[in-house]
């Protein structure tokens, strides 16, 4: 189906008119589709997790971790990929089955895995050297197993933005493929009372365009999958191949379809299985951006415009930065168009900026538009991903709503946050 649609002048995002939507929940906005959501795990269904024996595809909440989306994941048959202890509380409150939880992260904290193992997550993804002996002495204390996989770091560099970019040698992320390091966590995990060893993960990067660094990265692993069976005569069960899979934000850049990657891993694997006298581990993926990113769009308001003769005309919006960080931070691009002038010429050239005091808040450079004015709704595509996940209060600015919109019916998902709330924690010591 066709989400975004426009009548009467207006953009329409599933179904509904986003300047109608602006009005009654304010700007800044954040509005997700839910069918556009539903294509991408549809999408999965049919070319992964239906089509292959032994695969589980579980969302990387990081790209919007709310109560509304892990219910949704839930829904719809994924399982969760959380990083913390905020995110694995989120699921937590949202009544996500443990046992289909992964938790990833490089830097567990005590608390945090003591929370993953009471609540029963189903893998905790071990990504530091002193990580599985911390795990051993929580399971004997509370008297639990868990089961593990090891992150490794298979030492390829993707072609992306270096700052989303953790596969390579030289990364914070995953244990060295040095035998010296690596192997003596094998055999630690293998020997483990409280430890279910069961395979290798990997995560190489973040908005992949091009499928070549999984299959890289996945050769890798099949290979220390045999090294082990070879050295300890012992099988893994269980392959992560992580997340990764690129989005369309501007005209330009490609998304290519789940089959595109998952097809010639899912081969590459049963090959290298076939070949090599190895059963074929139950292949996992962790999808964040691709579920999400292009189902959401931004809504906020135009006010100021200043036009510098002969240089460029700004047009600032109600929000920017701290509403989405990305441009600031990896140089990505948007576009986007004036949503309650949607069927007009564009016959301006404007800059969209933002209010934070920071030069680097610029949302859209140089962006052919509609005339704009004060009032006018602008509209960012594709920041469902990373957008309400990375917001902050720089500036004092309240972190937006968020809105799911399905078939013309809109439902908050996320209250906007009030300046009460922002100074909630804040306390004023006596005699100050
Ligand atoms: N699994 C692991 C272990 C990860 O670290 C990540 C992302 C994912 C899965 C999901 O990757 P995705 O499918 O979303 O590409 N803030 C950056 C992206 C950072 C991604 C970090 N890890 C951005 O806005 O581009």
């Amino acid at each position: 189906m066709t989400i975004q649609t426009i009548e009467n002048g207006h953009l329409y995002w599933d179904g509904c008119d986003t300047v109608a939507l602006a009005e009654k929940y304010g700007t800044p906005l954040y509005v997700l589709s839910e069918n556009a959501i539903l294509a991408r795990t549809d999408e999965l269904h049919r070319d992964f997790l239906d089509k292959y024996d032994n695969v589980r595809a579980a969302y990387a909440s990081k790209a919007f971790s709310t109560l509304a989306m892990c219910r949704l994941m839930a829904r719809e048959g994924l399982a969760l990929d959380v990083v913390s202890g905020g995110e694995l509380y989120t699921a937590i409150k949202a009544d996500f089955p443990g046992e289909h939880i992964e938790f990833n992260g490089n830097n567990k904290s005590r608390e945090e895995l003591t929370m993953a193992i009471e609540y029963g997550v189903g893998r905790i993804i071990v990504d530091g050297l002193q990580e599985l002996r911390l795990i051993e002495d929580i399971c004997q204390a509370v008297g639990k197993k868990t089961q593990i996989l090891f992150r490794i770091t298979p030492e390829i560099k993707a072609d992306t933005h270096d700052f989303i970019s953790t596969g390579q040698k030289d990364s914070k992320f995953g244990i060295p493929l040095n035998p010296e390091i690596l192997f003596p966590q094998i055999e630690a995990a293998i020997a483990s009372p409280f430890a279910d060893f069961l395979g290798f993960h990997f995560h190489i990067g973040s908005q992949l365009a091009d499928n070549s660094t999984h299959l890289a990265a996945a050769k890798v692993a099949l290979h220390l999958a045999l090294a082990v069976k070879e050295r300890y005569d012992f099988e893994i069960r269980e392959l992560n191949y992580g997340g990764g899979f690129g989005v369309k934000y501007v005209e330009g850049d490609v998304r290519q379809p789940y089959a595109y990657f998952l097809e010639p891993l899912m081969a590459l694997t049963e090959a290298f299985c076939t070949a090599n006298n190895l059963k074929r581990p139950t292949i996992v993926i962790e999808p964040g951006r691709s579920i999400v990113a292009e189902a959401g769009i931004s809504l906020h308001t135009i006010g100021s415009i200043k036009e510098l003769p002969g240089i460029r005309t700004y047009a600032s919006i109600d929000g920017g930065m701290t509403d989405n960080i990305r441009p600031g931070l990896y140089q990505a691009d948007y576009t986007g168009l004036i949503a309650n002038k949607a069927d007009q010429s564009l016959t301006e050239v404007v800059t969209i900026s933002g209010k934070a005091c920071e030069s680097t808040d610029i949302l859209v450079k140089n962006l052919a538009t509609a005339p704009v004015e004060a009032g006018d709704i602008f509209v960012t595509f594709a920041t469902g991903a990373y957008g309400y996940s990375m917001a902050s209060n720089y500036n004092k600015l309240p972190i937006p709503a968020v809105v799911m919109v399905k078939d013309g019916v809109d439902q908050l998902i996320v209250r906007r946050q009030s300046y009460e709330q922002m100074l909630q924690n804040e306390c004023l010591p006596e005699g100050m």
